[in-house]
């Protein structure tokens, strides 16, 4: 089909919105409440107006579906008149401290303004006062800098299908908030950002650890502590993408280089603790599968899918593997040492997620966490940026710095399971493990993902979640007995640690966040293909801590320091 957008064709699927095939086509219509993922959007922003040949009223671009023949024009005289007004209706309302905000170089309001040229408040409105909202280790809510785009509440009920927040109150008063208007802490929220990675303002962002963190390096800087740190393998892969590397081991060693740089003295690869996670749950798994049960296991590293079974589904709390997630994991084994050694540490996880940090609230040994977005806030702030210099490069440290190709899976929707398959088929007693490729449903983009995978003699039933909304639907098959399964992954965020929500925006459209995902889920791949290690057992650091230290897995050490019990 094809439509013509300010006098140029443009080709488009059927099923387009009029935003969808313009942006496709390069043409940037600018928008607010739209959404890079599949739900309809509320169309309540107004700002994608655009002007249709033979309609008198503009048109929502976000949800007028193209037809042949259509003819649009999306930045008319009439069409910036009117996109203007609507942008200084909602800046009237809007608190005038961008100069304190957290999205003061990142917000898309203030970008939208400075588009459309509004340079005068020709409107008087008024401004909400309503409380920050503290509560949660994870997420700090500002009503008051909120738009009532509704971007948060589609993506949490839709996409997530938690539904901890929604709109609430009349007229002036209207707002987005929990349930009950308590505290994101003791709401039904488990944290995984996937709301603050769309807001397109300062109404949900990350609890920063930023203040904290420089705060311990300027301690660590006079000798009265050691601050480490550790970073997980969608960080790596997401600035490898973002810097155009092909190869995301050139970003981690950009990354721990940098980190040296301000003070950090030594940075391990999370990756490393991800194998370590890999041999107990495969250890796990073949426990359960040996007759213990309960199964299907599910994995536990994805904290936001923790705390929605904790919280939403906690018949399903035995299912869980009670293996620590790889931040943990790490996070125990570095304090542990350094307790023995007798040194003081500060302990840092750079992570892909805002719910790490509540899971590290719960489960202790670290101090702090930072996503991704803060590490690169936290390194501005010392005068470094993470540029391509081959000088600023260092490998991570020993002895929690070496990882196979399948640790660094974890960054990816269906990497635990490879990695767990793979590390699992050999403790069963196979010779060499099949090495799955791109092709197999295993890596495929399906939000579910079912497929049988050889361990042990038997074809094991394993299913793979993108997301929590297909882990919701997922169980509601598995508790209406429509599935049988023995083993099961689930990434709380779409895409998994990659599409986490503490990762960097998208800059404009919203074909991007695809793109940017694509990239970052080559890039794990890549690193997994040009591993010299190909299984977590193959990893010798791992081999030489389980002999000095840990034992066997799942031994009394191991379990000791790797596993973890819940709460329903
Ligand atoms: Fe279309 Fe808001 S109404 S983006």
């Amino acid at each position: 089909m094809e439509i013509t957008v300010n006098g140029k064709p443009v080709e488009c699927d059927k099923d387009d919105t009029v935003l969808d095939a313009a942006s496709r086509a390069g043409v940037h219509i600018p928008h607010l409440c739209a959404l890079d993922v599949a739900p309809a959007p509320h169309a309540s922003c107004r700002v994608c107006l655009v002007e249709v040949e033979g309609e008198a009223r503009l048109q929502t671009s976000c949800t007028m579906k193209v037809r042949e023949g259509l003819r649009v024009r999306t930045h008319s005289p009439k069409v910036l008149r009117i996109r203007r007004n609507i942008v200084e209706l909602l800046l009237a309302g809007h608190p005038d401290d961008c100069l304190y905000c957290a999205r003061a170089d990142d917000c898309e309001l203030s970008r939208l303004a400075a588009l459309l040229d509004v340079r005068e408040r020709r409107y008087a409105g008024r401004v909400k006062d309503q409380p920050i909202d503290v509560s949660s280790v994870a997420i700090v809510r500002d009503p008051s800098k909120c738009i009532l785009c509704g971007r948060c509440v589609t993506v949490c009920q839709t996409e997530q299908g938690v539904g901890a927040i929604d709109f609430a109150g009349r007229g002036f008063d209207t707002s987005v908030r929990p349930g009950g208007d308590a505290g994101l802490d003791v709401s039904d929220c488990v944290f995984c950002g996937q709301c603050v990675r769309v807001c397109p303002t300062g109404a949900l962002g990350e609890r920063s650890a930023v203040a904290e963190v420089s705060e311990a390096l300027g301690k660590a800087a006079s000798g009265r502590l050691d601050a480490v740190a550790q970073i997980a393998p969608a960080v790596p892969a997401t600035l490898a993408a973002e810097l155009g590397l092909g190869n995301p081991m050139a970003a981690l060693e950009l990354v721990t280089g940098a980190l040296r740089q301000i003070g950090f003295s030594a940075v391990y690869d999370t990756s490393f603790a991800a194998d370590l996670t890999v041999m107990e749950e495969a250890h796990e798994l073949l426990g359960r599968l040996g007759g213990g049960g309960p199964l299907p296991m599910f994995t536990s590293c994805s904290p936001a899918w923790v705390r929605f079974v904790e919280l939403h589904r906690p018949e399903f709390v035995p299912h869980l593997s009670t293996c620590k997630s790889p931040q943990q994991m790490a996070a125990a084994l570095i304090k542990e040492r350094a307790a023995r050694e007798g040194r003081d540490v500060y302990s840092v996880a750079v992570m892909p997620c805002t719910a790490k940090k509540q899971e590290a609230f719960e489960v202790g040994d670290l101090d702090a966490v930072l996503t991704t977005r803060e590490l690169l806030r936290l390194l501005k702030n010392f005068g470094v940026e993470p540029g391509n210099d081959a000088k600023l490069r260092s490998r991570p440290d020993a002895p929690f710095g070496e990882a196979s190709g399948a640790g660094r899976l974890f960054g990816g929707s269906g990497g635990v399971m490879e990695a767990a398959l793979r590390t699992a088929a050999h403790m069963a007693g196979a010779e060499t493990p099949p090495r799955a490729t791109a092709s197999a449903p295993l890596r495929s983009g399906e939000r579910i993902r079912t497929f049988t995978a050889p361990v042990g003699g038997r074809e094991l039933r394993c299913a793979v979640a993108s997301g929590l909304g297909a882990a919701k639907s997922l169980l509601d098959q598995l508790a209406a007995k429509k599935v049988d399964l023995d083993f099961v992954e689930v990434m709380s965020c779409p895409g998994g640690c990659i599409g986490g929500g503490g990762q960097p925006r998208r800059r404009r459209d919203r074909s991007g966040h695809d793109e940017m995902l694509k990239a970052r889920r080559i890039r794990i791949h890549d690193a997994d293909k040009k591993a010299p290690l190909h299984a977590a057992h193959e990893n010798p650091e791992v081999a030489r801590l389980y002999e000095e230290w840990l034992g066997a897995p799942g031994g009394g050490e191991s379990h000791r320091l790797l596993h973890r019990g819940y709460n329903a």
